[in-house]
């Protein structure tokens, strides 16, 4: 059974400190909820596990299945089974999203996957996603709807079949059927065994997908690991029970003044 396990990591992004001694560790068939308020480095955590050259690891360890992936690239942390669906999925023109899709599967397979196997797949798979097929031959996420391009990234999880998917706020712009659709996908793949790591703001997903635990990230440190009531309770009554109850002080973002336009005098003008 696969597991990736955080050790200590500490992360920088433009040579700020966000991640400051994450500890977190994911099995094969777990499902876990990640929550924390805005710009507490969630995304940061997804980007460094899967190795995104524009976040550098100063500290710690990120091991899969017991080995250290630090040194690995993207491609060959997704080869091993790691999976993840980005919060902000890139535009490529000219790219065919199919030709994409195909490559990327025979990147991590022995032999070549027959056109009619990979368009059967395909075929089957966006049916599942209630995704028009046209969008898997178009370029790949270009002028793709918010929630097209969501769904794309389920696309791909389901296409790749790694061991633990790694979900970056998947719900955001879906409407009420496609989230119905994307978390009936997610609990197919969890019952096949993968491991998942969600992010979500709202709880409605995580109705839909019943995380096995849910861990909270404030100010670049797991503060809380623990049952999926922590789910709701946050969805409930936000953060602050963390301050009064654990002493942790969630800090805030300050406003940069530096650059100025009409928007930042606007905002001085609003907060004096
Ligand atoms: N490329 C970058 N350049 C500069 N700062 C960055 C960059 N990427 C992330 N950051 C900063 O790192 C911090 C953590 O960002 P991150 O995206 O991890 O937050 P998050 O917890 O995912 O927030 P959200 O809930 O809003 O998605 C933020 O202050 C963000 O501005
Ligand atoms: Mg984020």
């Amino acid at each position: 059974m696969a597991t990736l396990e955080i050790k200590n990591l500490h992360v920088e992004v433009e040579g700020k400190k966000i991640l400051k001694g994450v500890n977190l560790t994911i099995s094969e068939g777990e499902t876990v909820a990640l929550l924390g308020p805005n710009g507490h480095g969630k995304s940061t955590l997804l980007n460094a596990i899967m190795g995104h050259p524009r976040y550098t690891v100063t500290d710690g360890e990120i091991l899969f299945d017991g080995k250290d992936i630090k040194s690995l690239s993207v491609d060959e942390r997704a080869r091993l089974g790691l999976f993840l669906g980005m919060q902000s999925p890139a535009e490529v023109p000219g790219v065919s999203n199919s030709d994409f899709l195909r490559a990327a599967i025979n990147a991590k397979s022995e032999k070549p996957i027959s056109t009619y196997k990979f368009y059967k797949m395909l075929d089957t798979a966006t049916k599942d996603l209630k995704m028009p097929f046209d969008l898997a031959t178009r370029s790949l996420n270009e002028g793709f709807s918010g929630g097209e391009k969501k769904r794309n990234e389920m696309l791909q999880l389901i296409l790749l079949e790694p061991k633990i998917a790694m979900l970056d706020e998947i719900d955001s712009g879906l409407d009420v059927d496609a989230i119905q659709s994307v978390s009936e996908t997610i609990n197919r793949e969890k019952e096949k065994g993968r491991g998942f790591l969600i992010i979500s703001h709202y709880a409605r997903l995580f109705d839909l997908v019943s995380p096995t635990r849910a861990v909270v990230i404030i100010n670049g440190r797991i503060a809380l690991d623990g049952g999926p009531e922590l789910i709701k309770r946050i969805d409930q009554t936000g953060y602050e029970f963390i301050k009064t109850e654990y002493g942790i002080e969630i800090q805030k973002e300050e406003a940069d003044m530096n650059d100025v336009s009409i928007g930042t005098c606007a905002v001085r003008e609003a907060i004096k």
